[in-house]
């Protein structure tokens, strides 16, 4: 890699944390270095690019990062960044700062952020950080594999409770809009029941029946995943049990789901896209995201990106069907 145009980058972290943040972080700032770059780690999202809070990150800054979860440089979602006052503020500090371009990691929140400040003449280059895996343009988001391990892990955890008691375990998993966590950790967790916002259910015929049919073949323990964007998990163990004469419990996962040490994908991945939202900015390229399709690290137009769907595999949702039965 050559720098021709930047001297001074700043990178943050904005959104929902996500395992794997502090790999993507130690990426740009290892990669800017290299490159006789400035970098600065920008605190607290675009809170801290608004108020000048950030500090000067060498190699050593980045050290003993890459196995730990969370941000260090902490996160935030910022209304005020939306406003022109905070563009302004945000302006004001890249000038002083002598900041020639940003990395942003974060989600479709943060990519707006990323491309309003792009059009304001700092250029800017966004990672998909976010375990929903929820962003159009990418098959992939930084975290999303370390969730749906956590996720595994717990639900085994449940089952075998639930399998000691002859129960059935209600789960709700995180996702925001998007039913990527539910539906794969279900598959892997054995669900007898998937559901998600982007296929229509009807809870007598696919969870109760479902679940009746699995008992005459001699089932007598169950797990049933939920997204948190349908919920309601309460209810639906209480009408569970009433409807099957099974012993049912909801539990929500909440933030469990966002912690822990990344796995071996989110640290390649983070680290690979670190590098080349270096690359890109070092070629004076911004307003850009970096993203994964068919496992190959591509950019994209921020602004195009962001009116792309992501849509669940309908084709995975048969096979869980079909084999959890
Ligand atoms: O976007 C990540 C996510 O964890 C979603 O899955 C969830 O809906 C949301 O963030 C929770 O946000 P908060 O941390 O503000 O409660």
């Amino acid at each position: 890699m050559e720098n021709n145009a930047m001297k001074t980058i700043g990178v943050l972290t904005s959104g929902g944390d996500a395992p794997g943040m502090n790999a993507a972080i130690r990426a740009v700032v290892r990669a800017g270095c290299e490159l006789g770059m400035t970098v600065y780690g920008i605190n607290r999202g675009y809170n801290g690019l608004m108020e000048n809070d950030m500090v000067k990150m060498g190699l050593r800054d980045v050290s003993d990062i890459i196995n730990r979860g969370g941000t260090i440089l902490r996160s935030a979602r910022s209304d005020r960044f939306k406003t022109e006052d905070g563009m302004q503020a945000a302006l004001r500090t890249c000038r002083e700062r002598g900041i020639d371009g940003v990395v942003v990691i974060g989600g479709d929140g943060s990519f707006r952020g990323a491309r309003d400040l792009s059009l304001h003449g700092i250029p800017c280059v966004a990672l998909p950080g976010t375990i929903d895996n929820d962003i159009g343009c990418c098959d992939y988001t930084i975290g999303y594999d370390t969730a749906l391990n956590t996720i595994m892990q717990m639900v085994d955890r449940i089952r075998d409770t639930t399998e000691s008691h002859d129960r059935c375990a209600v789960v709700e998993v995180m996702g925001r809009g998007a039913g990527y966590l539910a539906l794969n950790a279900g598959i892997a967790c054995g669900a007898t029941s998937i559901l998600i916002p982007e296929i229509e259910y009807d809870f007598d015929r696919d969870v109760i029946q479902r679940m009746v049919r699995t008992q005459r073949s001699g089932k007598v323990h169950f797990v049933i995943i939920v997204s948190e964007a349908i919920g309601g998990v309460e209810e639906m163990a209480k009408r569970i049990q009433k409807e099957t004469g099974v012993e049912s419990r909801a539990t929500i996962l909440g933030h469990v789901q966002r912690g822990g040490s990344p796995t071996v994908k989110d640290r390649l991945v983070a680290s690979q896209m670190g590098h080349k939202a270096v690359e890109l900015l070092s070629q004076g390229i911004g307003n850009r995201i970096v993203a994964m399709q068919n496992e190959k690290i591509y950019d994209c137009d921020i602004s195009e990106a962001l009116t792309m769907k992501s849509s669940v595999d309908l084709d995975l949702y048969k096979v869980a069907m079909d084999i959890s039965i």
